[in-house]
C-alpha cells in the first residue's frame, strides 16, 4: 500500500506492506523508530521495529536514504504527532544507502540541492513541489477540456521562428566538424530536412491551424529559447500552455486567462492543501495572502498607454525610465502589481513595434491587440493577443518586418480560406508554479533546469 492511503485509514489494518525510503532512524533500547516516506504524500509513516524482530540484524544496516520494504500492522499510535503507526513484523532492505548519502537530516540550501538535482525530490520541499506540479498539469487539462478545448500536440522541431526574436536552438544532423558549404554559408539543403530547423519557441502558429478547424484548442508542452538571460525567471527549456479560440477577440482572451489563473489558484488551495501548506510555512509567509488576493479580486485591465502614464507619474527612480514605445521592464511590472494596484494586472494594446508580427493591428495604426498578464512578484506570467486575421494586413506586416511572405505561405492560407477572428495566449507553466508556491527561482520548479552553462543532468 501507499503511505497516503495508510495515513487516511479509518480503522486499524492487519498485515499491510509498504515500501519507501528511510528519512530517519532512531534506536531506543528495545525498539527502533523509522520515519518512512514513499513519495505519495508529504507525511512519513512511523515504523516501530522491535529489536527482537526475526531479522533484527537487518535493522542495523538501515540508514537514512535506504529503500526498505516493511510488513506489519497499522495501529493507533500512542505517541504524539501521528494518528497511525506501523508495527513491523518483517523488514527487508531493498537498497542500502551508505553513510555519505547527501541528504542527512538538516536543512539544505536550494543552491546545494540544485547540485544534486537527481536526489532533491527526496526532500519534503521538492517532493511537495513536484507532486503539486503534476496535479496542476492535470488541473490545467481539466479546466480546458471541460470548456471544450482540444489538446493538440504541436511539433517540437520546426522551421519557423514564431516569436521572431531569433533566440533559437538549431537542430541539425550535419557533421559539425565538416559542414557542407555553399557560397561561404552552411548548405542546409544537405541537412536532414533539406532546410534550417530549430527547436520550437512556441506551438502557436501550428495550433492556429487547428483552432481554425476545431474551434477551441491548446498546446501543453516544452518550448526552447536560447536567450542568454541568466535571471531567476528565465529557463532555456520551459513548459507552456497555449489555448487558442476561434471567433474570439481580445476581451474573450482576457476573460479566459483570468478565469484560468483563478481556477488554478482555487484548485491548489483546495486540492493540494498539505503540500501547499509547506510553502506557506517555510518558503513564503505571504503566500496565503497572495493567493487569496488573486482568487478574490478581479484583475485590473489597463491599456499600455495608461500604464506608461502611471509609471511616469509614479515619482519612482526606475533604472529604466518608462517611455511610450519601450517594453515594460520587470521593475515596472512589479510597481504596477505590487505597489500601485496591489493585484494582477492585464496590460493590453501594446505598441506594434515591440510585439510579434502575428498580433492584430488596432485602428490607431500604432498599437496591436496584445495582452500581458502581470502577477505580483513574478511579473509577466502570460503573453497573448488577438491574431491578425486579415490577409492583406498580415502580408503587409511580414514585409514591413523584412520577412518573406512565401516562408509563411500556409499561415497566410489560413487567412485566405475561411479566416475568422481568433485569439490565444501562452501561460508559462514554471512562472505559474512560482506564483502558486512562492518559490523565487525558476530552477527550483522544474525537475532538471536548463539555463546558460548548465546541463549536468
Ligand atoms: O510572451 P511569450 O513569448 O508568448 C508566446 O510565446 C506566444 N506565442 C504565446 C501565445 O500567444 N500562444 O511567452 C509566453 C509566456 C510568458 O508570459 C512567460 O510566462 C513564459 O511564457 N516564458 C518563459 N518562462 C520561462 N523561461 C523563459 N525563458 C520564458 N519565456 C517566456
Ligand atoms: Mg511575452
Amino acid at each position: 500500500m501507499r503511505v497516503n492511503s495508510l495515513l487516511n485509514a479509518t480503522a486499524p489494518v492487519q498485515e499491510v506492506e509498504v515500501s519507501g525510503w528511510v528519512r530517519t532512524k532512531r534506536d531506543a533500547k528495545d525498539f527502533s523508530f523509522i520515519e518512512l516516506n514513499d513519495g505519495s504524500c508529504l507525511a512519513n509513516i512511523q515504523v516501530i521495529a522491535d529489536a527482537n524482530l526475526e531479522n533484527s540484524e537487518t535493522l542495523r544496516h538501515i540508514g537514512t536514504g535506504a529503500a526498505v520494504k516493511v510488513r506489519g500492522d497499522l495501529v493507533e499510535s500512542p505517541g504524539q504527532g501521528q494518528r497511525w503507526e506501523l508495527r513491523a513484523t518483517a523488514l527487508e532492505v531493498i537498497g542500502a544507502a551508505p553513510e555519505d548519502y547527501p541528504l542527512q537530516k538538516k536543512r539544505h540550501s536550494d543552491e546545494f540541492l540544485r547540485s544534486i538535482a537527481h536526489l532533491r525530490p527526496r526532500t519534503n520541499k521538492y517532493g511537495a513541489l513536484f507532486r503539486l506540479r503534476s496535479q496542476l498539469a492535470h488541473a490545467i487539462h481539466t479546466f480546458l477540456q471541460t470548456r471544450g478545448f482540444n489538446w493538440i500536440h504541436t511539433p517540437i522541431i520546426t522551421g519557423a521562428d514564431c516569436e521572431g526574436a531569433g533566440e533559437l536552438f538549431k537542430v541539425t544532423a550535419l557533421d559539425l566538424d565538416n559542414v557542407p558549404q555553399q557560397a561561404g554559408k552552411t548548405d542546409f539543403s544537405r541537412d536532414f530536412f533539406g532546410k534550417e530547423a530549430n527547436l520550437t519557441v512556441s506551438g502557436q502558429l501550428e495550433v492556429e491551424a487547428y483552432c481554425l478547424s476545431l474551434g477551441r484548442v491548446y498546446t501543453f508542452g516544452p518550448t526552447f529559447r536560447a536567450e542568454n538571460s541568466n535571471t531567476s525567471r528565465h529557463a532555456a527549456e520551459f513548459w507552456m500552455i497555449e489555448p487558442e479560440m476561434a471567433f474570439a477577440d481580445l476581451n474573450d482572451n482576457m476573460d479566459l486567462s483570468e478565469a484560468m489563473i483563478r481556477y488554478l489558484v482555487n484548485f491548489v488551495r483546495e486540492e493540494c492543501r498539505a503540500d501547499l501548506n509547506l510553502f506557506c510555512r517555510f518558503v513564503d509567509k505571504a503566500l496565503p495572502a497572495t493567493l487569496d488576493n488573486i482568487a478574490d479580486n478581479d484583475f485590473v485591465r489597463l491599456p499600455y498607454t495608461e500604464a506608461v502614464e502611471i509609471l511616469q507619474q509614479a515619482g519612482c527612480n526606475f533604472e529604466f525610465p518608462p517611455a511610450w514605445g519601450k517594453d515594460l521592464q520587470s521593475e515596472h511590472e512589479r510597481f504596477l502589481t505590487e505597489q500601485h494596484f496591489k493585484r494582477p494586472v492585464i496590460v493590453y494594446d501594446y505598441p506594434k513595434d515591440i510585439k510579434a508580427f502575428y498580433m492584430r493591428g488596432n485602428d490607431d495604426g500604432r498599437t496591436v491587440a496584445a495582452m500581458d498578464v502581470l502577477a505580483p512578484a513574478i511579473g509577466e506570467i502570460i503573453g497573448g493577443s488577438q491574431r491578425e486575421e486579415r490577409y492583406d494586413y498580415l502580408e503587409q506586416r511580414l514585409r514591413e518586418l523584412g520577412f518573406d511572405p512565401a516562408d509563411y505561405w500556409w499561415y497566410l492560407d489560413l487567412r485566405k480560406y475561411g479566416s475568422a477572428p481568433h485569439s490565444g495566449f501562452g501561460l508559462g507553466f514554471e512562472r505559474l508554479l512560482m506564483l502558486l508556491t512562492g518559490v523565487s527561482n525558476i530552477r527550483d520548479v522544474i525537475p532538471f533546469p536548463r539555463t546558460p552553462g548548465n546541463l549536468e543532468f
